[in-house]
């Protein structure tokens, strides 16, 4: 049985795997690797951009680490065929609804933000997005031509108690070992599964988890409490497409898009899905200057979530803090190592 599947995927996804690759092999030589294509490569490689025997090897692995998806060279692709479909069919296939991308502040980088230090410094905030469900998967969509000329498109947003009631649940659990706090963000005031969704969180709250301090909030409040004052909150509950954006303003607080990983998880002892939850940045893709700590990070969390060794888990977590008081810095946090320098800073320290 392999323990880690590695998709390098496009773009930077291959440069910063391949700084993963390294750690891995340092850091738990036994643990058995496999790597295949996926995303855009997959689809130039073998028509599908993810193939039956990837997910096949996918459900079969411990755990699942993911470069990045998607670039320009695609656009044209059917939207069925695209890189990002291929994600959303992984993420479907093995079931991983609750998303977790946690937006740490590391005490060295508290300068790195564009936001004041005092406002980042010490951050710690979980972000649980939905992650099979929504608008990403709802049904009708298309887009139809109009008899008078135009076009007309439809995405649906969908969801039901139970898919709510689970991610949830994951969130309640997950503020139980931290400091004890839930927002759960949503459109209640202008939507029915904004409505279905306070209702549900409220019901299980007053069930299961009365212990736990629950608020609830607007999601474009959320984002703007995220800037101004991101320490208020502690689990930070919401669906797909609330979350895939808030996601990304709280990744800027840790001072780059480059820093946040994530884990997404499904049922007990099925495999985890570890993504960075940045893209494959076709902007830099080729150079050899993207921060691979994302990724890294995201393999610290299979290795705490998935893989059952916590303690490699915070060797490497110590690792990377180690090399960024340092000094170790990618451009994107202001300083000039290549992608394999940062992972060589990474490994000195382990
Ligand atoms: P992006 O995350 O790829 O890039 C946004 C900005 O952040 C760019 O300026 C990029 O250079 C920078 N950046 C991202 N990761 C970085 C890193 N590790 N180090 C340094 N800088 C980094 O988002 P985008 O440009 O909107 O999307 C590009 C493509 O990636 C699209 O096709 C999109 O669909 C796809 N995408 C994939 C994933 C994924 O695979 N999980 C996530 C987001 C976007
Ligand atoms: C993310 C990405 C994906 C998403 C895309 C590439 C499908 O933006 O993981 O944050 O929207 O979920
Ligand atoms: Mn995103």
């Amino acid at each position: 049985m392999t323990d880690l599947l590695l998709l390098p995927g496009d773009g930077i996804g291959p440069e910063v795997t391949a700084q993963v690759r390294r750690v891995a092999e340092a850091l738990t030589p036994a643990l058995t690797l496999e790597e295949r294509p996926f995303g855009g490569i997959s689809y130039d490689q073998l028509g599908t951009p993810l193939a039956d025997e990837t997910l096949a090897a996918a459900k079969a692995a411990k755990a699942v680490l993911m470069g990045a998806v998607g670039g320009p060279q695609w656009a044209g692709v059917p939207r069925d065929k695209r890189p990002e479909a291929g994600l959303l069919a992984l993420r479907a296939g093995m079931n991983v609804f609750a998303n977790l991308r946690p937006a740490l502040c590391f005490q060295p980088l508290a300068d790195a933000s564009t936001l004041k230090r005092e406002v980042v410094e010490g951050l710690d905030l979980m972000i649980v997005r939905e992650l099979t469900g929504g608008v990403y998967f709802g049904s009708p969509r298309f887009i139809e031509d109009l008899p008078g000329g135009g076009k007309r498109a439809v995405d649906t947003q969908v969801y039901t108690t139970a898919e709510i009631e689970r991610v949830s649940r994951v969130a309640f659990e997950l503020a139980r070992g931290r400091r004890n706090k839930v927002a759960s963000a949503e459109k209640s005031n202008v939507m029915d599964s904004g409505l279905l969704w306070r209702e549900v969180v409220t019901d299980l709250h007053k069930r299961d988890y009365a212990d736990v301090e629950l608020t609830h909030i607007l999601a474009d409040n959320a984002a703007m409490q995220i800037v101004k004052d991101p320490k208020q909150f502690d689990v930070l509950l919401t669906d797909n497409l609330f979350g895939d954006i808030l996601s990304d303003a709280a990744a800027q607080l840790t001072g780059s898009l480059g820093m946040l990983p994530s884990a997404a998880l499904g049922v007990a002892g099925t495999p985890g899905l570890y993504e960075p939850i940045h893209g494959s940045a076709p902007d830099i893709a080729g150079k050899g200057v993207a921060n691979p700590l994302a990724a890294i990070l995201s393999f610290e969390m299979a290795l705490r979530w998935s893989l059952g060794r916590a303690a490699e888990a915070d060797k490497l977590y110590a690792a990377v803090n180690a090399a960024l008081e340092k000094g170790a810095r990618t451009r994107d946090l202001g300083g000039s190592l290549s992608t394999v320098q940062m992972g060589d800073a990474v490994l000195a320290e382990l």
